[in-house]
């Protein structure tokens, strides 16, 4: 899918599937900025891209998207002019019930997921409005399922499902679409950071094995299977006559999913 001389700004993109969005979206053409926070992440999907053939080097911004936001917009703008498309996609989540989610966990979570995503896009809209650009916002099913141990990083993701079919509705008549991916439970670094295991520990698998069971296809996703997804809705070619959609990749068998932390 070609996005040729398209200037592609992806947060969250020194892992997982921002990572895998910037390898591909490289791939196919386009100029990037990717940010992060971690550098030594960044700078391996940076050699990724390089290793991959590439030979145009995306820009890296080292940003924290709480704080960062308007150094991400004016520093994209200042290397490429344009911005075509806006990938939301950084965020985080730590485990927590109604009973047992520290405040402290709520306000970060909202202020990175909601807040932050929030502030970089009406930043980014005039260059969007300009270029008749799209945005791309990564949610997550628990946006829309039920989920008792994740409640804050729930609510946000909710609160980002509502954002893209709002915003999409602001600036639908004006050739700017925002459209959201919404993945199930896909094979990064998110879950080792949100629930604190060690990835090759043997709760870690026993976790895995019981979201595998909440997706009809009874396995994980794969980062690319999201990137496939991503660049469906971001292309003028597929995506066109598409603004304001959830699709999720795939979504969970159940309305409530009942997963113990062991
Ligand atoms: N993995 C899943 O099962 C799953 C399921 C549904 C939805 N999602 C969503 O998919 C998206 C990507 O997650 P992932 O699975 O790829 O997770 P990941 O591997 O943990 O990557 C998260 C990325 O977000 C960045 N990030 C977090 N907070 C940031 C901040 N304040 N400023 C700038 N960057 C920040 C991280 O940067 P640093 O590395 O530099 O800290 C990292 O690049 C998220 O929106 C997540 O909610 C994931």
């Amino acid at each position: 899918m070609s996005f040729e001389g398209k200037i592609v700004l992806i947060t969250g993109a020194s892992s997982g599937i921002g990572a895998a969005a910037a390898v591909y979206f490289a791939q196919q053409g386009a100029l990037l900025a990717l940010v992060g926070r971690n550098a030594e992440r960044a700078e391996s999907v940076a050699a990724k891209i390089r290793d991959s053939g590439v030979e145009v080097e995306p820009l890296v911004i080292l940003a924290d998207i709480t704080v960062d936001s308007e150094r991400i917009i004016s520093e994209t703008i200042e290397k490429y002019g344009r911005l075509d498309v806006l990938i939301n996609n950084a965020a985080f989540g730590v485990p927590g019930s109604i009973e047992t989610t520290r405040i402290e966990d709520y306000d970060a979570i909202f202020s990175t997921n909601v807040r932050g995503t929030f502030l970089l896009t009406q930043l980014a809209v005039p260059h969007l409005l300009a270029s008749k650009g799209n945005i791309v916002n990564v949610s997550s099913v628990c946006g829309m399922r039920t989920f008792p141990i994740l409640l804050a990083y729930c609510m946000s993701k909710a609160a980002l499902d509502q954002f893209t079919q709002c915003v999409a509705v602001d600036l639908a008549d004006r050739g700017v679409r925002v459209n959201c991916v919404s993945p199930g439970v896909v094979d990064t670094n998110f879950h080792e950071i949100t629930l604190g295991f060690n990835k090759d520990s043997v709760e870690y698998a026993a976790i895995m094995d019981q979201y595998a069971n909440i997706h009809p296809m009874k396995r994980i996703g794969q980062t690319d299977e999201c990137v496939n997804a991503i660049a469906f809705l971001a292309n003028e070619n597929t995506a066109a006559f598409i603004t304001g959609t959830l699709l999720t990749v795939e979504l969970s068998i159940v309305e409530r999913m009942f997963i113990s932390l062991i």
